[in-house]
Order: structure tokens, then sequence, then C-alpha cells
């Protein structure tokens, strides 16, 4: 291995390195948000004001929380879902004179550059396949329905077993010109600090409803893009994590 390889990454985003933002040259910014997939059927997910899965003690969901890579068979509810979903990526408002959404989870610069899909297995009342969570108004895009696109997902997933037999596995996808719009070459930093964030809450949040969680990193990250459809470097898979209810 050569650190100078990992290091460069470090060096080549210093500020006396980096480019002049887009921002700071007047350029507009982007959308918060890709825009909805055409003919692709929308599912209203229960709204988070009206989830009561009861309370749990944030110290305890902390100290109790470890990886957990065996589920039981059984089902998330849409109830339990559309928790998750909030609690890692909700949109609580926007803020109209800045043109950003305020989330659940921080983001550097407020400028949250990423986009949930999941692979669905066992939830209540969904059809098996690739979903995407479309924040802003808290629903679900189902793209592709397809029982075996879990299968797919594991092989580029190095085969490992958690994915194939989660409820649901978690895909972040990074847009990179959100944060780069503003922080040219540094975002890159900060786009992994941000999917931090999101998994940290998925594993506390997973943790108050009896789930667990494995985040994922070890993947294909060519094998995975190309999966799900991405053109890198406009769009790449940065993050996953499986999740089932506790065994
Ligand atoms: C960035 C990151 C990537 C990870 N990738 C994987 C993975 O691909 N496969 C896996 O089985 N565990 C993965 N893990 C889980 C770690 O192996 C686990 O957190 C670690 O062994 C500590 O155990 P604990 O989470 O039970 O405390 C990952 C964790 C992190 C934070």
């Amino acid at each position: 291995m050569t650190e100078d390889k990992g290091y460069a990454f470090v060096e080549s985003t210093k500020y006396p390195n980096i480019s002049e933002a887009d921002q700071a040259q007047g350029l507009p910014q982007p959308p918060y948000e890709i825009p909805l997939e055409e003919g692709k059927p929308l599912v209203n997910l229960p709204m988070p004001g009206k989830i009561d899965l009861g309370k749990f003690d944030l110290r305890q969901a902390i100290e109790q929380r470890i990886s957990h890579r065996r589920y039981s068979g059984d089902p998330l509810s849409q109830e339990e879902l559309s928790y998750l979903l909030w609690l890692t990526q909700g949109v609580k408002s926007i803020n109209e004179k800045r043109g950003v959404p305020l989330r659940t989870v921080p983001s550097a610069g407020c400028r949250h550059p990423f986009e949930t899909y999941l692979s669905v297995n066992r939830v209540k009342g969904l059809e098996p396949g690739l979903y995407r969570f479309v924040a802003s108004t808290h629903q679900l895009v189902a793209l592709h329905m397809d029982a075996a696109f879990n299968d797919r997902l594991t092989e580029v997933c190095l085969g490992q077993r958690q994915v194939a037999t989660s409820a649901v596995t978690f895909i972040w996808a990074a847009v990179p010109y959100r944060t780069a719009w503003r922080y040219s070459e540094r975002s890159y930093r900060y786009l992994y600090l941000d999917a931090g964030h999101v998994c940290q809450n998925l594993h506390l949040a997973a943790e108050s409803i009896n789930c667990g969680v494995c985040a994922i990193g070890a993947y294909d990250d060519d094998g995975a893009d190309a999966l799900l459809g991405f053109t890198p470097p406009e769009m790449f898979v940065i993050y996953m994590a499986s999740l089932g209810k506790k065994a």
C-alpha cells in the first residue's frame, strides 16, 4: 500500500490547491433533488408527524448499537420504513431564501448531496425491487419491480450475505456537484463526512425500533453504479447499509 496515494486526496483538496468554486463565479446553484423519473408510480409513505413507534432512550441506543448481519424473516411495516427514511434524509423544511432543504441530518454548507435508493425485500405492501426516496414530498418512486434486483446488488456487494437477507438495503448516491458548486474539489471530503452522519442516524433509528443495521463500504463501485444506472462522476454510489428486524 502506498500512503502517498491516499494522502494525495487530502493534499489536492487543501485550500491552496483547489479551484475557485462555481458559486463564487456567480453560477446558479443546482437543484437539491433529482427530477422525478417519468412514468414511474409514486408510493405515499406514512407522514412523519403521524408516526408513533414509541420512545427509546438515546443513550441506550448508542450503547447497545452493534453491526447486525443476521435478520429475522419478519417484514418491516411502511411506518417503520418511513421513520427510517425520515431520520436519515427527511426534509424538515425548505429555506426558500437560500433554496435549500433543512434535513434531519447535518450537511456541509447545507448542500445535502445525497439521493436515497432502497432495495426492498420485505416491507409490507411494497413489491420487492428498487425504489427511490423523494425526500421533498416524503414519497417513494417505484423504479424497477424485480425480486431478483437484490441478488444483483448482493453480487456487487461482493456476495455479502447480509445484503441478500436484508428486509431492505439502503443505497446512498452522491450528486457531488451540489456540494462542489460551493466548495469545488474540497467538497469530496464533505461527501464522505456527510454520508457518515446519515448511516449513524440509520443505526440509531434502527436500534430504537428493534432493527439491526450493517454499514456496507465494501462493494464494486463500477458494478454498483452500472446496476443503478448512474454515470459517474455526476452521480455515484457512496455508501450502503443492510437492515432488518433483529434475529
Ligand atoms: C465505513 C464503514 C464501512 C463498513 N463496511 C462494511 C462492510 O462492507 N461489510 C461489513 O460486514 N461490515 C462493514 N462495516 C461494519 C464494521 O465492520 C463494524 O462497524 C465494525 O466491525 C465494528 O463493529 P460494531 O459496528 O458491531 O461496533 C463498515 C462500517 C463502516 C463504518
